[in-house]
């Protein structure tokens, strides 16, 4: 079977993208990432990246704040870039930036976010802690994480694998993280075989 293509879009430390890569090189996923984005500069997943060879792109939106430009151009120009790399599909793996119908339209199907939050719960940003505050007050037993089809409303489309999280008495916050970060990590790879290996892409 041909490779299929991944670009990963990140904003920080990478430690997904680095289990992508692995499996890549591992043969576990018979795919390869051709390119990595991210929107900021001192995202270690950048170094990452270029550390296996592979082209790594920092793309800012500031500059087009600063142009008077909107985020749907900055979307557009992003969408762009990223086809220019042929991409079969197109993780977003710790990308913090909104995206637009300028980018998600063109490629729609092909884009797919990891959350650290099960369907239909805590969306957005702070995902793991507000599960946390939440588990302290009794009104959650566990969380999880999900993969998910990208669609314009936040962390809201179809799910693609999902994976419960426990979250025990006495845990700190950076248990409950660390323990997220591990099943994330397991549950992206699982997720990404599953569409390489289907039909659910082209
Ligand atoms: C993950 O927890 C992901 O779910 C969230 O941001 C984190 C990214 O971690 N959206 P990393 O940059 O892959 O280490």
């Amino acid at each position: 079977m041909a490779k299929k293509q991944l670009v990963v879009l990140i904003s920080g430390y990478g430690s997904n993208l680095q289990a992508i890569i692995d499996a890549c090189q591992a043969g576990d996923l018979p795919a390869q990432v051709v390119a990595v984005f991210s929107n900021r500069k001192s995202a270690y997943g950048l170094e990452r990246a270029r550390r296996h060879g592979i082209p790594a792109e920092y793309f800012p939106l500031k500059p087009y704040r600063n142009m008077g430009r909107s985020r749907e151009e900055y979307d557009a120009d992003l969408a762009t870039r990223v086809a220019a790399y042929e991409p079969d599909l197109i993780v977003l793996a710790g990308w913090m930036h909104v995206l637009s119908s300028a980018f998600i339209h063109p490629f729609r199907g092909q884009i797919i976010n990891l959350h650290p939050a099960l369907p239909r719960t805590f969306p957005g940003t702070d995902a793991i802690r507000h599960a946390y505050e939440a588990f302290q007050r009794g009104e959650i037993r566990h969380t999880g994480c999900m993969v998910h089809y990208v669609v314009e409303e936040v962390d809201a489309g179809e799910p693609i694998a999902q994976a419960v999280v426990p979250i025990y008495p006495g845990d700190s916050l950076a248990d409950l993280e660390a323990r997220m970060h591990e099943t994330e990590h397991q549950l992206l790879i699982q997720a990404i075989r599953r569409l390489v290996e289907g039909q659910e892409i082209s």
